[in-house]
């Protein structure tokens, strides 16, 4: 961080993004889940992967516990180390998406300032923020890893809704209740976003034919 790379220079093969776009037959995205832990990030993003890759779409989950485990795994949960930890991930992303495929993103990704910052990494118009929003509550009532009793009662410092915030977005392209929906129908949502918008090419010529 911080150092120069004035004297480094990017390069380029001959192989485009419309090479790569007409190769997979899809627009490569980054579906980025933000939301509480226990808002069900997880469980919608590898069960929307499921449905993509069943369709034949190149597609690939970049969740935070198991990024943690390797990539972050010198992080804390702290502002910064989130900052970074949400850095690295977007630009993994972006060079996924670089390399055609579509990704699908389960951070926490707490605050405004650092999704707004994974966006441009990744590229307006690429990025697809999607908000799982669910009450605090909910999630600690759910609490499927046990961490909001241990949150609560003192044990896990800077814990997401407990004792650090979370900064819902305000325009998000896409907003979920996962609160009220099952996650088949919080699935279905993003995948009629994918369809209207004619995000994944092959999906845009099933639903013409
Ligand atoms: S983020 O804020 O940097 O985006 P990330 O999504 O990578 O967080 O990791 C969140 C996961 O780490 C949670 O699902 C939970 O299992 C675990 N975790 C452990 N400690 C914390 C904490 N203090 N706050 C939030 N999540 C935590």
């Amino acid at each position: 961080m911080g150092k120069s790379h004035a004297f480094v220079q990017r390069c380029h093969g001959a192989i485009t993004a419309e090479d790569r776009i007409r190769m997979f037959r899809q627009r490569p995205v980054t579906i980025w889940l933000t939301g509480l832990s226990g808002a069900g990030k997880s469980t919608i993003a590898f069960a929307l992967e499921q449905q993509l890759v069943s369709l034949g779409h190149a597609c690939y989950v970049l969740d935070g516990d198991n990024i943690r485990h390797g990539l972050a795994r010198d992080l804390s949960f702290e502002k910064e180390d989130r900052r970074e930890n949400i850095r690295r991930v977007a630009h993994v992303a972006q060079l996924m998406n670089d390399a055609g495929l579509i990704v699908i993103t389960a951070l926490i990704s707490p605050m405004r300032e650092d999704r707004a910052m994974a966006r441009e990494i990744i590229g307006a118009g690429t990025f697809i923020e999607t908000h799982l929003s669910a009450p605090v509550d909910t999630c600690a009532r759910r609490d499927p890893k046990g961490l909001y009793a241990k949150a609560r009662a003192g044990e896990i410092p800077s814990f997401t809704g407990v004792s650090a915030p979370y900064e819902a977005p305000v325009e998000p392209e896409l907003r979920i209740d996962t609160a009220t929906l099952t996650p088949d129908q919080s699935v279905a949502k993003i995948f009629d976003y994918l369809r209207e918008n004619a995000l994944a090419l092959k999906l845009a010529r099933e639903a013409a034919s």
